[in-house]
């Protein structure tokens, strides 16, 4: 595939960086500004080039229409803070100010066009008008640069389509990531541990389809543990439980025992009769695993399923992390999630944490993300990658 170096000088040329800078906001304020710090050194490299940089990511969803919510202006700013210099922001995509900044540019000076999905043909289903715009996106640039791994698993238009109209390749953020997802597929030194949590269970069939026949042990937490609990008959209470998935799951658990990967599922759990919010003080309580009160919810694995998943994890030579295994963004059921992590800066081998919440979390409970061996920034996308599919966004820079 090709590198940045295949693009040649790049002096004066304008070239196009795709990155992902969907970072969590509340109100303008970014939370975790993990993305934009890991889209820093493919632009600085760039610049560094007296290439006129040209930024365009997506924030959220917005419907295909501009929606002051999702602007990425204050994204601009803290971006300009982390390169140390002065970024150029556009209020529209493609529209006149796009093209008035972007002609604006000088040699290693840096844009950012506005959220790429206030536009509907970012994002529709129809090859042609995602086509369509992005050809209008070709229009600001001579080159391409796809660097958001983040959205890699998107067929949408600044992200696949814009490749098939400039010279393309991939950013160090996109190579990087591929060779650590490479190492968990090819060989995995072993034991190969995978720990997977998050809410929905739907989320992650496919991968956890794949890795029934290439991980040694399977760690299941979050939300997603209690469809598996009740496929095992077990009462959930007021638990996250989809109904659809418990046959599903029930299938799983008896693959597992035929091709002797080891599924483990927590044994306690810490559950209260509410889900955390603002005005009620929790009121966290640990039961047994297969005795959560008809009352109450689990919001966490318990103190012994968290010390059994750590000392998993520990024992792991190759170690994949992606969602929290509880409310981690409430103390008060955020010890499962935290062991989990601790555990995996203790890991001798390869420790991997998959992008999305889990890295969040990682950085919010304060851990030093030097201490992993790589923190993904794309959730969804390194789950497909590890499913086995292929990835849209990838794809396209071979072609
Ligand atoms: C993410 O946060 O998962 C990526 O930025 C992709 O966003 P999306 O799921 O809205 O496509
Ligand atoms: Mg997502």
């Amino acid at each position: 595939m090709r590198d940045l170096e295949s693009l040649g000088d790049v002096r004066g040329k304008r070239v196009l960086v795709r990155s992902d800078l969907n970072v969590p906001l509340e109100g303008t304020n970014i939370t975790d500004d993990g993305r934009i710090r890991a889209s820093v050194p493919t632009i600085r490299t760039l610049a560094d080039r007296g290439a006129r940089v040209v930024v365009t990511s997506h924030l959220g969803r917005p419907k295909g229409e501009p929606d002051p919510a999702y602007s990425l202006e204050p994204v601009a700013r803290r971006l300009g803070d982390l390169l140390g210099a002065d970024v150029a922001f556009a209020t529209d995509t493609v529209g006149e100010s796009a093209t008035e900044t972007v002609a604006a540019l000088d040699d290693g000076q840096v844009a950012v066009l506005e959220n790429v999905r206030f536009n509907a043909g970012e994002t529709s289903s129809q090859d042609e008008i995602r086509g369509a715009f992005a050809s209008e996106l070709a229009k600001l640039a001579d080159a391409f640069v796809s660097d958001g791994f983040g959205v890699v698993h998107r067929k949408q238009a600044s992200v696949y389509d814009i490749a098939l109209q400039l010279p393309s390749a991939m950013g160090g953020l996109v190579e990087g990531e591929l060779d650590v997802l490479r190492r968990l597929t090819h060989e995995p030194e072993r034991p190969y541990v995978v720990v997977l949590g998050g809410s929905k269970v739907s989320d992650k069939l496919g991968v956890i389809d794949n890795l029934l026949s290439k991980a040694d042990t399977l760690l299941i937490g979050g939300g997603m543990v209690f469809t598996f609990l009740k496929a095992q008959g077990h009462e959930v209470g007021g638990s996250l439980l989809e109904d659809d998935q418990v046959e599903t799951c029930r299938d799983y658990l008896a693959r597992a025992e035929e091709s002797g990967v080891e599924i483990v599922l927590p044994t306690d759990i810490v559950v209260d009769t509410a889900f955390p919010s603002g005005d009620r003080e929790p009121q966290p309580r640990v039961v047994a695993a297969d005795g959560i009160p008809s009352d109450s919810l689990g919001l966490d694995i318990g103190p012994d399923s968290a010390a059994a998943f750590a000392d998993a994890v520990r024992g792991g030579r190759t170690v994949f992390w992606n969602g929290p295994m509880g409310v981690f963004e409430t103390d008060a059921f955020a010890d499962g999630t935290r062991a989990v992590a601790q555990a995996l800066t203790e890991v001798d081998g390869l420790s991997v944490v998959g992008g999305g919440d889990s890295a969040a979390a990682v950085r919010t409970l304060g851990f030093d993300e030097a201490a992993f061996g790589h923190i993904s920034t794309g959730g969804g996308a390194s789950l497909e990658y590890l499913e086995g599919k292929e990835l849209p966004g990838i794809a396209v820079l071979s072609r």
